[in-house]
């Protein structure tokens, strides 16, 4: 991080979290931030489920919820992005305040419920980015009030399918009542059944990702990754945030909501390597949890995971930690002699196990 990134954080710091990040993604749409351009050398440029990413870090949901900033993002170091969760209708999301900062436990939580612009608005600013290399994909959710939740992430996927690269299931959010019921085996089935079929429909299917809570059991995940692989799914996505809250030292510790950042990162490499381990590279998985070094790049990648992504590291490190981890990721991997990231793949999974 340079003088001026750690004098913009601090500054974004005095504000209130929410503030603080649309003030951030004011600065990028702006062209207020510094850009590093594209990471990418032939360690890092991989393949996952078809897509070609210049480097295997990416950002992950939450972030860019109403996709405005995929440009600059697209210019930041990432070598894919994910944007979203949107909804068929506009929604507010849950009251404020909503979003914490845990700076001593470099962590966050936030309970935002699925606020977005809604479906249309979103995939009008889709069909007008410019594509660029850095594949682009989006979150998919339901309303919080919708009488067919489980219809919901088809529909978002009919309508702004053509406009993206590849989309991810979220039924994993804590902060919509009873949405992670849809984890569960017939509910899952289900909803990702409507999803392939809209998928289908597509005039260029793209892949179709599922992300999972940190808070399953052995059994839940054997299960969902049986579901998954029946389904005919690209990926899953491990993990989102967790409603655990062991070791934790701030303030706002207590804060409903999910928890993202340092602390998630054990939690969800277990559950990463589990699943690695019970898919055998039949899906490609996607680390995230508390990610903000090369190291712990090169971990996820190791317990099993195709490519990761980050989000709350952001929050302290800046933008500039996507170039930084995939740059380091490149070290690492050329250190222990290998050729390509997919060599990785795995090579220390009985860790975490
Ligand atoms: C998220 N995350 C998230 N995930 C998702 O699938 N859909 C979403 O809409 C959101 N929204 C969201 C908002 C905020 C403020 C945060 C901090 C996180 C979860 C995110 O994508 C990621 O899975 C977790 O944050 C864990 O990664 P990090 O943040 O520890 O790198």
């Amino acid at each position: 991080m340079n003088r001026i990134e750690r004098a913009g954080l601090a500054l974004l710091h005095r504000f209130d979290p929410e503030r603080a990040h649309a003030l951030s993604l004011l600065a990028l749409q702006t062209g207020l931030a510094p850009l590093p351009g594209p990471v990418t050398s032939p360690r890092l440029a991989t393949t996952l489920a078809g897509l070609s990413l210049p480097n295997p870090v990416g950002l992950a949901a939450g972030y860019d919820k109403n996709a405005t900033v995929t440009g600059p993002l697209s210019r930041a170091g990432f070598g894919f992005i994910e944007v979203g969760a949107a909804t068929p209708l506009p929604q507010p999301g849950n009251p404020k305040p909503r979003l914490f900062r845990l700076t001593e436990d470099r962590a966050a939580i936030n309970r935002f419920g699925f606020n977005n612009d809604g479906m249309e608005a979103i995939a009008a600013r889709l069909a007008a980015r410019t594509r660029t290399q850095v594949p682009v994909g989006l979150n998919l959710g339901a309303n919080k009030t919708s009488p067919d939740r489980a219809g919901d992430f088809a529909r978002v996927l009919a309508r702004c399918g053509p406009y993206v690269d590849f989309t991810t299931v979220n039924v994993s959010s804590p902060n919509t009542e009873r949405l992670r019921d849809l984890q569960g085996p017939a509910a899952l089935a289900a909803v990702l059944q409507g999803v392939m079929e809209a998928r289908a429909a597509l005039a260029t299917p793209i892949p179709v990702f599922l992300k999972i809570a940190p808070d399953l059991t052995d059994e839940d995940l054997a299960r969902i990754a049986e579901v998954t692989l029946a389904c005919g799914l690209a990926g899953i996505i491990a993990t989102n945030t967790t409603l655990n809250r062991d070791g934790l030292h701030s303030r706002h510790a207590g804060e409903a909501g999910g928890l993202s950042g340092a602390p998630l990162f054990e939690r969800s490499t277990r559950v990463l390597a589990r699943l690695s381990q019970l898919t055998d590279g039949r899906l490609p998985l996607i680390g995230v949890g508390g990610i903000s070094t090369p190291e712990q790049a090169y971990a996820k990648i190791c317990a099993g995971a195709s490519a990761v992504q980050l989000y709350t590291a952001m929050v302290y490190e800046g933008l500039s930690v996507a170039a930084r981890v995939a740059h380091g990721l490149d070290q690492l991997l050329a250190r222990d002699g290998h050729a390509s990231i997919t060599d990785a793949i795995g090579t220390r999974r009985n860790h975490w196990l």
